[in-house]
């Protein structure tokens, strides 16, 4: 049996009691000031003051120590929502909508997010792996190591399978754990502009039950807006979904308070993912009925709109998680630590309460929380190495990395000296 000790640490973690943490416990972090943790076969064995855990890694006899002198010791960031698996970059659209073309009217002209289900559909399953493999290392890069990857840019049966499968086969590439979410339901295609019932049927009929017997996602998602999906189609798709066995998720009111957040609380969803424009009735909904808010600030700052309410829901005893979002239109980056950096500068949350969006919370809306999230025994030994002696450092240290080196399952996969494996 492999083990290793890592020694010397100012450790800071979420505790994990069976439940995301909301209100007040959001906020509270356990911490070790001389911390140490024992890692067998990947596994936590034993976390604490040095003192306590050095005893039990005694009966150990081929013990490796690693000195974290100087650094402090958070978990793995986990990215809840992404849309990270595309073909092609959008930059120029992106101009557009700095010379003040708005996200929505682009997508109406055939754009935005039906110029990625175009690209997608231009290339192979193997191309989209490897670029999304390159993202996913400069996530991992940035302190992700367990990540939620989405579907949405095929909309048809061929394209969204074609996708999954990449989403699904990357889990063999890279050292993140991988969780995919099924968005068939992301854009209307043109085809079915004047019957999206139709494609909302076509989704029911034909692709679930290919994606359910292939065992390619395990949530499924939609985006409910004006002139994308009503909250009519995404009560019948995601029913039909939790018939299959799937959890849900909703795109809620990024733009305009459609409800979906009432929606989310009525299906007792995993996530509401977005949530700029909810009503405060509808997230009063949400906490009653355990649906964690899931906020994505790039996107906020990259369509240049007003933050979600993080302090309201925290006060609402809402379970706020944090998301990156990443996709090549409304938020392209990779990096939880700028999600974390714009919470707690524009947003309001504290670095604790912002630490446990980005892990343990997280880790909840895509039900992972029983393997990773927080650091405690029987959890996978995903953490980071931070050049600092506190989380605070992620946004105080702003537009730069503070990550000094990645564990996944307590081997060091990025930064360090032995890193550069992947
Ligand atoms: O979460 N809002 C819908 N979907 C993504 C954007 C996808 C895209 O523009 O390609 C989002 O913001
Ligand atoms: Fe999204």
């Amino acid at each position: 049996m492999s083990a290793t000790l890592f020694t010397n640490a100012q450790i800071y973690t979420p505790v994990d009691d069976g439940t995301p943490l909301s209100g007040a416990s959001q906020g509270q972090l356990s911490h070790f000031t001389r911390g140490a943790i024992l890692v067998k076969d990947g596994i936590i064995a034993a976390i604490g003051q040095e003192e306590q855990v050095r005893p039990d890694a005694g009966s150990e006899k081929m013990i490796e120590e690693i000195d974290c002198r100087g650094k402090c010791l958070i978990p793995g960031f986990v990215d809840p929502h992404t849309h990270i698996c595309f073909a092609k970059q959008r930059e120029a659209e992106f101009t557009m909508r700095i010379e003040g073309t708005p996200y929505l009217e682009i997508l109406k002209k055939g754009g935005g997010i039906l110029s990625s289900v175009k690209a997608v559909a231009a290339v192979s399953e193997d191309d989209l792996v490897e670029s999304t493999r390159k993202r996913l290392k400069t996530a991992l890069q940035f302190g992700t190591t367990t990540i939620e990857i989405k579907s949405g840019y095929g909309l048809d049966t061929e394209n969204e399978l074609k996708m999954l499968r990449a989403i699904n086969r990357l889990a063999n590439h890279v050292p993140q754990d991988i969780c995919a979410t099924f968005l068939g339901a992301h854009a209307i295609p043109p085809l079915y502009k004047n019957n999206p019932d139709d494609f909302i049927d076509l989704i029911i009929d034909e692709m679930l039950p290919q994606i359910v017997a292939e065992d390619l996602a395990t949530s499924c998602d939609i985006f409910c807006e004006k002139e994308v999906f009503t909250l009519e189609q995404g009560r019948k798709l995601l029913k039909a979904a939790q018939q299959h066995g799937l959890a849900v998720k909703i795109h809620a009111d990024e733009v305009h308070d459609l409800g979906g957040a009432g929606l989310a609380a009525e299906l007792r969803a995993t996530s509401a993912d977005h949530l700029l424009a909810a009503s405060a009735q509808n997230l009063d909904a949400m906490a009653s009925a355990g649906v964690i808010a899931n906020l994505l600030p790039v996107t906020a700052y990259s369509l240049k709109k007003n933050y979600a309410d993080a302090r309201l829901m925290i006060e609402k005893n809402l379970p706020v998680a944090l998301a990156t979002d990443c996709n090549p239109g409304s938020s392209f980056t990779e990096s939880m630590q700028f999600v974390i950096g714009l919470a707690v500068l524009n947003m309001d949350m504290t670095p604790s309460e912002a630490l446990t969006a980005a892990t343990l919370n997280a880790a909840y809306s895509i039900g992972l929380a029983d393997r990773v999230g927080s650091l405690e025994v029987g959890k996978q030994a995903d953490f980071l190495l931070l050049d600092g002696e506190s989380p605070a450092i992620i946004a105080y240290h702003a537009g730069v990395s503070s990550v000094a080196s990645v564990y996944k399952k307590g081997v060091c996969v990025a930064g360090g000296s032995q890193g550069n494996s992947y």
